[in-house]
């Protein structure tokens, strides 16, 4: 009986150790800094920067005007209760978003904004200034796209 016990207490000590150096392990991993040097790179100039999420390359054609508007709906049904075109709410006014990030910036920033606050120098930057998080609206990678078209009709302030 007593033998038992004693197999079984090395038994569970062992088991402890082992799981113990296997965690230290993967954090030390985890702390590559990789990732980081990237957005620091890409935050010399705006517009080649694409953010992080799943949009990696996006191809521009000439505004097409019926998507703009399919965009403009979802825009206004999802974004403006923090959003206007025109001018600052609870998040930036979206008038010329085009104009100073890359079509994949913006995506990604719709489509992942927790890690794109998280990782990305941009967009942690905006964060600090407008201190609430720009929420995820679980829209798909089409409808996002929709809104990139609604935004391109969007760069001058005599566009509401
Ligand atoms: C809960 C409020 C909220 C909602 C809803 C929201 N956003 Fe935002 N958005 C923000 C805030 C705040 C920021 C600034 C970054 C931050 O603080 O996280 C931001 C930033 C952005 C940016 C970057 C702007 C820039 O100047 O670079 C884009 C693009 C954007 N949002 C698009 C959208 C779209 C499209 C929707 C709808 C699908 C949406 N947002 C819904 C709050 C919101």
């Amino acid at each position: 009986m007593n033998l038992k016990i004693k197999v079984l207490a090395v038994a569970i000590i062992a088991a402890v150790i082992t799981s113990c150096g296997g965690e230290g392990k993967k954090e030390d991993k985890v702390s590559a800094p990789v990732e980081e040097q990237k957005t620091v790179v890409e935050e010399t100039d705006p517009l080649k920067d694409k953010g992080v999420g799943p949009i990696t390359n996006i191809t521009l054609d000439e505004i097409d005007q019926a998507k703009a508007d399919e965009g403009k709906a979802i825009f206004t049904a999802k974004c403006t209760a923090c959003h206007k075109i025109s001018k600052r709410l609870i998040g930036p006014a979206l008038v010329g978003v085009t104009t100073r990030r890359s079509p994949e910036w913006i995506m990604n920033m719709i489509l992942n904004p927790e890690k794109m606050v998280a990782e990305n120098a941009i967009a942690k930057a905006l964060l600090a200034e407008y201190v609430a998080p720009m929420a995820n609206q679980n829209l798909t990678e089409a409808e996002a796209r929709l809104v990139l078209e609604y935004f391109r009709t969007k760069t001058s302030a005599e566009d509401e």
